[in-house]
């Protein structure tokens, strides 16, 4: 992640936006997306769903229901389906027609100039999904090391097996749980990884400094305050993924 520059937060912090800026505009939206670009983020965080026919589609639930008009299972939905669906009105009215954004339609969109985190969000529910995200990352030409693209994930069965299909593209483990930061896990992280992105709570400075001793980076989730960000900037960490982009 190279170094940016946040004057509005006062920080050079390289900062990626939470689901875009997710404050402003619905989640994982393209509204939301453009904001965060607008207001100079580094990376996109984004999560990555499978429909029933197989299209990658960006949304962090697994079912519909939360965040649009709609209701049931991703996997249980063909694309069709799921782009007549208004993923705008709940959020504010102001937003009504804006649909779920394909992951194809946001590396078009962004690809190459926006960096993008993509999640695979809980992989295991969608068989073959890792073939299918490296397999659209190359027909982008976004399959390689300096393309801004990192691919992260709780699941790390997952993660090592889309670096299978994608040995180039850069992977951040995610991790919530105090003891999947322990030397035993971070050294086998290290030999497929290139970021350890905890829950922000986790984070020490003897922690990223054993990271950093390994090879990799760490960017915590999820700052909510301007203050995370400069309590986690002290504590030596890479880049912050956050809900705040502005004071
Ligand atoms: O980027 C990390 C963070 O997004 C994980 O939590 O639930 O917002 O996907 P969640
Ligand atoms: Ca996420």
């Amino acid at each position: 992640i190279p170094d940016s520059s946040h004057p509005s937060l006062l920080t050079d912090m390289p900062l990626i936006a939470h689901r875009g800026a997710a404050m402003l505009a619905p989640e994982n939206t393209i509204p939301a997306f453009d904001a965060a670009v607008e207001l100079q983020a580094d990376f996109l965080e984004l999560d990555i769903q499978m429909s029933r026919d197989g299209a990658l589609i960006v949304l962090h639930d697994a079912t519909v229901d939360r965040t649009t008009n709609g209701t049931g299972a991703v996997k249980d939905l063909t694309l069709d389906q799921l782009r007549a669906l208004d993923a705008g009105q709940k959020f504010h009215p102001a937003f009504r027609g804006t649909k779920l954004p394909t992951l194809d339609e946001v590396l078009t969109r962004y690809g190459g100039a926006t960096g993008l985190l993509l999640e695979l969000k809980v992989p295991s529910r969608y068989p073959g999904i890792e073939q299918k995200l490296s397999a659209l990352l190359q027909q982008h030409r976004l399959h390689h090391a300096d393309s801004k693209i990192i691919v992260q994930s709780f699941d790390i069965r997952s993660l090592q097996q889309f670096h299978h299909y994608a040995p180039d593209v850069p992977l951040a483990v995610l991790v919530k749980r105090g003891e999947l930061l322990k030397d035993s896990q971070l050294l086998r992280y290290a030999a497929y990884a290139d970021y350890i992105n905890p829950k922000l709570q986790l984070v020490t400075p003897s922690l990223v400094e054993r990271v950093h001793e390994l090879g990799m980076k760490v960017a915590p989730w999820t700052a909510h305050a301007a203050q995370d960000i400069h309590h986690l900037t002290e504590m030596g960490v890479d880049a912050v993924i956050t809900d705040t982009l502005s004071p």
